[in-house]
């Protein structure tokens, strides 16, 4: 497998990347949901709340870092041809979820970030430093950031249920085996569409 994108398939970057964002992100929803739910007292899994929302904000910063790489590989290489599996109105519909997936990449850490400095909470950096903030205090900003942060998770979810949707649907019922483009040393070559996707 190559390291960058060529025209039969994804490299080894895209790969990496890819699913080294599904899992912080994984990591972000899943933190999120015991951080809003469990009192400031109790623990989940043996860890307490204050932990969570470190967590859940260190690794959020993380993953923009990542993103800002993904991003950069993504605009130094080509994209693969399309999987000549997918009709017309799919590569629509997955070039448009493409763009939502990597504006979310962005956004979602973006208005965390904006929402703890500009609300005074700050960020412990993995327990180790405590981050500047480079904007003082601002309820109006905090406001807007947070209903950022919130509405866009929604989206993403939304959008990401499409995204794995499509692509389930061509692996298990259409058994064109579409997911083993993202996976290590991909068997599939589909090299006959017309055209670039993303
Ligand atoms: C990388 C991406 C991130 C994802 C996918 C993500 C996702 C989420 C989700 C799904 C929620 C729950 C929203 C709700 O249902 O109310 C949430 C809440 C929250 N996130 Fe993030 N987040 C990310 C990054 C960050 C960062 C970088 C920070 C701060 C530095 C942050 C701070 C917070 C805070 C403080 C809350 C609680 C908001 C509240 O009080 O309702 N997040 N996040
Ligand atoms: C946070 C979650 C996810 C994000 C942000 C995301 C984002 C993306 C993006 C932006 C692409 C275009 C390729 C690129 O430029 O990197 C892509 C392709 C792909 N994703 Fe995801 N994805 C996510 C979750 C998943 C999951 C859970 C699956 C498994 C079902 C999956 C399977 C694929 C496959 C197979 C492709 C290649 C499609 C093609 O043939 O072009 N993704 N994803």
């Amino acid at each position: 497998m190559s390291l960058l994108n060529t025209k039969d398939g994804y490299g080894a970057l895209t790969k990496v990347f890819h699913w080294t964002i599904v899992a912080l992100f994984a990591f972000q929803f899943a933190a999120a949901h015991i951080m809003l739910r469990i009192g400031p007292e109790q623990t989940a899994l043996g860890i307490g709340q204050a932990t969570y929302y470190n967590w859940h904000k260190s690794i959020g910063l993380f993953a923009l870092a990542v993103a800002v790489f993904r991003l950069l590989a993504r605009t130094c290489g080509r994209l693969p041809d399309w999987a000549p599996t997918l009709n017309a109105r799919e590569r629509r519909f997955v070039h448009r979820a493409e763009q939502v997936l990597y504006a979310a990449m962005f956004v979602m850490p973006v208005s965390g970030y904006l929402y703890v400095t500009a609300g005074g909470y700050g960020v412990n950096l993995f327990g180790v430093v405590e981050l500047a903030s480079p904007i003082g205090e601002n309820r109006v900003l905090a406001v807007v950031a947070k209903w950022t942060h919130i509405g866009c998770g929604y989206l993403l979810l939304l959008v990401l249920a499409g995204h794995v949707g499509l692509i389930l649907r061509h692996q298990l019922l259409l058994k064109d085996r579409l997911l083993d483009r993202m996976l290590p040393d991909s068997r599939v070559k589909t090299s006959a569409g017309p055209s670039a996707s993303g």
